[in-house]
């Protein structure tokens, strides 16, 4: 039986209809959302799971309420703040991709603090993906390249798919083997455009704020069950 996946990315979607459906602001639906986070994270690490990545703001998701998108970055605060301690104990090393120069200082400040803080962490790698799109990762990344190429410092004949992958934000990641959508859409949304070339698609009807580790087991079993050929003839 294959291995359990080693980098599980989640679209966290469903946060708003969750609400929504009872009557409450979108935004106690995010604040639910963040408690799933916590749970999923505590208990990624028994179920085989190194690398977990989540959504958790999009490069299109600035087209929502100035007061989804502030309290959706008060969230993101907040949670930095009131996790550090927790995740340091249980050995989380904490990652951001995504563009951060759009982002509030305090909130970028808050980032680099945790991921400094988290360095030295090794039971789970958290990567959370703020301002984050793979068109726009693969632009910023090819600017770069762009840059280094005009500077003489890159022979354009050397650029190859490593070369764009250690520009992208995940320089440092492996690609991810299983990326998880939550709420029943069956869409990408920009989400690691160029890594998820031959990762595995889940998708659960539950709504994000419903999401829970049976239900992230029950999909890594059917994940277990799945022949990955990457292209190749199943031997
Ligand atoms: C996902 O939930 C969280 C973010 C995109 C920030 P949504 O807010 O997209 O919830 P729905 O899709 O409107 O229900
Ligand atoms: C994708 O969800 C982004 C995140 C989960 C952060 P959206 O709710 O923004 O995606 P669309 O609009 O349904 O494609
Ligand atoms: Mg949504």
């Amino acid at each position: 039986m294959p291995s359990a996946p080693r980098h599980v990315a989640i679209i966290m979607d469903g946060n708003g209809r969750w609400a929504t459906s009872k009557g409450w602001p979108r935004l106690v639906g995010h604040r639910k959302g963040a408690e799933r986070v916590k749970e999923i994270v505590r208990a990624a690490p028994d179920l085989g799971i190194e690398w977990l990545t989540i959504y958790a703001f999009s490069t299109e998701n600035w087209k929502r309420s100035t007061e989804e998108v502030l309290g959706l970055m008060g969230l993101f605060q907040r949670y930095i703040q009131r996790e550090a301690e927790g995740l340091s104990a249980e050995g989380v090393r904490m990652r951001f991709i995504g563009d951060r120069k759009r982002l509030d200082t305090k909130l970028q400040d808050l980032m680099a603090w945790i991921e400094d803080r988290t360095r030295g962490n090794r039971k789970l790698n958290l990567t959370v993906a703020i301002n984050y799109g793979g068109r726009d990762e693969l632009v910023r990344a090819m600017r770069r390249l762009a840059r280094q190429v005009a500077d003489g410092s890159l022979d354009p004949e050397a650029l190859d798919e490593a070369a764009l992958d250690g520009a992208l934000d995940t320089a440092q990641i492996p690609d991810p083997d299983l990326v998880i959508r939550t709420s029943g859409e069956t869409r990408v949304s920009n989400f690691l455009l160029w890594q998820a070339a031959y990762a595995e698609y889940e998708f659960t009807p539950t709504l994000w704020p419903d999401f829970t580790p049976e239900i992230l087991s029950d999909i890594l079993l059917r994940f277990q069950g799945r022949d990955r050929r990457f292209g190749g003839v199943k031997p």
